[in-house]
C-alpha cells in the first residue's frame, strides 16, 4: 500500500466538516499510514478527541502551552502535515506567519516538510479573494492544496468550498510520497466496451467493466501525468476515478474511434485498455425489432456481422516518433503465443495479456504477462487492479 509506514500528522481544524476527519483517519490506518492528531478548540467543538482515544490514539489538543516542545516532536515526526479540514481562518493565520496554536507551531516549525491543505467552508468564504492569494502565497512554500467539492454547503449555498471525497483526498496524498515519474506527459486511456446497436433498443458488447483502464488512469494521475480517459459505457458512479482525469464519453465503435484518433494525435502514451467489438451489425434496424414476423423457420432471426476495423493497428500506423502504444489482449489459450503475435501485427511498444480463462472480466483483480517489443516477457501474478496498474506505470517509465 502506498502510505505503508507513512507518518501523517492530523490537524484537525473547526468546520461543520471535522467529523468527516473521522473517516479521514480509519482511511489513512488502512492505508497502512501511522497518525497523530491534534484537534483544535473549535474542532472540539464539533467533534470529540475521546473519538480517536477510542481507536488507541495519542491525541494532542491545540493548546500551545500544554506541553513546550510537543510541535518540535510533532514536526520532527510527521512525513507530511495533512491539515483536514483547513479553515479560513487557519489558512489565513498560516500565510501571515502566525504561530499562536499548536497547530501553526508545528507548521511554522516544519518550512520543508510537505503541508497539505484540505480547505472546506462556505463557498463565499473560499471565493474572498484574500483567501485565495493566500493559498497562492503557501503554494510556494510547500503547501499543497487538495480542491474542495463543489455542491451545497450546509447553510444552503451552492458552490465550491465542500470537504472533498475521502478517496480524493488520499489520491492527493499518495503522489507526494510517488516519483513524478510521468510528469510532463500526456497519457490517453481507453477503458470499458464499446456497444454495436442491433436496433433502437438491442446491443451487442462483452463484459468489461472499465476497471483495468481507470486503474491505469488513476496511477497516470498520481506519477504526475496529464490524463484523458476515453470512457466507453462505464458505470461511472460505482468507480473511482481520480477528478483530475478528463473524461470523453463514447458509446459505439464510430464515436470512439473519431475521439481515439483526435486525442492519440496529443499524446504521449496510449494505454488502449478498452475492449473493442470486432464485429459490428451489417444494418441497424431504425425500429426496435419484433419478435413476430421476423424469424425465420424454426424461431430463428438471421443478422449479419460485418467486422469492424482494429483501431490500436490504426493508431500505431499513424504513430509519431516517441509516442508509446500499449495494447492488450484478452487470451484463453496459447496466451504468450498469442499475446506475441498481437504486439507484432499491431507494431505495439507493449502489450498486457490478460489470461481471460481464469475469470478476471469485469473483475477487481488481474493477472497476466507484460511483453514489450524487445520480446521480453514478465508475469504479474494475481492482484488488485490498482497495484498491477501501478506496477506497469512503473515499469514502462523505467524503460
Ligand atoms: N482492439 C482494437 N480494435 C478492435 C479490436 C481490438 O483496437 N477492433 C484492441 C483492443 O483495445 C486491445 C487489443 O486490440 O488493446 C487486443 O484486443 P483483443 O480483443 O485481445 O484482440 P483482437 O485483436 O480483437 O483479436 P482476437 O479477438 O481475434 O483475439
Amino acid at each position: 500500500m502506498s502510505l505503508q509506514n507513512k507518518n501523517i500528522l492530523l490537524c484537525i481544524t473547526g468546520s461543520i466538516a471535522s467529523y468527516k476527519s473521522v473517516d479521514l483517519y480509519r482511511r489513512l490506518k488502512k492505508e497502512g499510514a501511522n497518525v497523530k492528531i491534534i484537534v483544535s478548540a473549535s474542532a472540539g467543538k464539533f467533534i470529540s478527541p475521546y473519538i480517536f482515544e477510542s481507536f488507541g490514539e495519542e491525541v494532542f489538543s491545540d493548546d500551545a502551552f500544554k506541553s513546550p516542545l510537543s510541535h518540535i516532536a510533532l514536526s520532527k515526526f510527521a512525513d507530511v502535515i495533512l491539515i483536514a479540514p483547513a479553515t479560513y481562518n487557519t489558512i489565513n493565520k498560516l500565510a501571515a506567519g502566525i504561530a499562536d496554536t499548536l497547530i501553526t507551531l508545528t507548521v511554522a516549525a516544519s518550512p520543508d516538510k510537505i503541508k497539505v491543505l484540505v480547505p472546506a467552508m462556505n463557498p463565499n468564504m473560499f471565493a474572498n479573494k484574500i483567501l485565495k492569494d493566500n493559498l497562492n502565497k503557501l503554494a510556494k512554500h510547500n503547501f499543497y492544496v487538495v480542491s474542495p467539492g463543489t455542491g451545497n454547503a450546509a447553510c444552503g449555498d451552492f458552490g465550491e468550498g465542500k470537504f472533498p471525497e475521502i478517496e480524493d483526498i488520499i489520491c492527493d496524498i499518495e503522489p507526494v510520497f510517488k516519483e513524478k515519474t510521468l510528469k510532463g506527459k500526456r497519457v490517453l486511456v481507453t477503458a470499458g466496451a464499446t456497444r454495436e446497436y442491433l436496433d433502437p433498443v438491442r446491443f451487442m458488447s462483452n463484459g468489461s467493466s472499465g476497471k483495468m483502464g481507470i486503474s491505469l488512469a488513476n496511477e497516470a494521475i498520481k506519477a504526475g501525468a496529464e490524463v484523458t480517459l476515453i470512457a466507453l459505457n462505464i458505470d461511472m458512479p460505482h468507480k473511482y476515478i481520480n477528478r483530475r482525469i478528463k473524461i470523453i464519453n463514447r458509446s459505439g465503435f464510430s464515436d470512439f474511434k473519431e475521439a481515439l484518433l483526435t486525442e492519440f494525435k496529443k499524446c504521449d502514451t496510449l494505454f488502449m485498455a478498452a475492449a473493442v467489438s470486432d464485429y459490428g451489425f451489417k444494418e441497424k434496424s431504425p425500429v426496435k425489432i419484433k419478435k413476430s414476423g421476423n424469424a425465420g423457420a424454426g424461431g430463428i432471426l438471421n443478422v449479419e456481422l460485418i467486422q469492424n476495423e482494429d483501431l490500436l493497428k490504426a493508431v500505431s500506423e499513424i504513430k509519431k516518433e516517441g509516442q508509446t502504444v500499449f495494447g492488450f489482449a484478452a487470451e484463453t489459450d496459447s496466451i504468450i503465443e498469442n499475446g506475441r503475435k498481437k504486439l507484432s501485427e499491431k507494431s505495439l511498444d507493449y502489450i498486457f495479456i490478460n489470461d481471460v480463462s481464469k475469470d478476471i472480466i469485469g473483475g477487481d483483480e488481474n493477472e497476466g504477462f507484460l511483453i514489450n517489443k524487445a520480446g521480453e516477457i514478465k508475469r504479474f501474478e494475481r492482484e488488485p487492479k490498482a497495484s498491477l496498474a501501478e506496477k506497469i506505470i512503473r515499469d514502462i517509465a523505467a524503460q
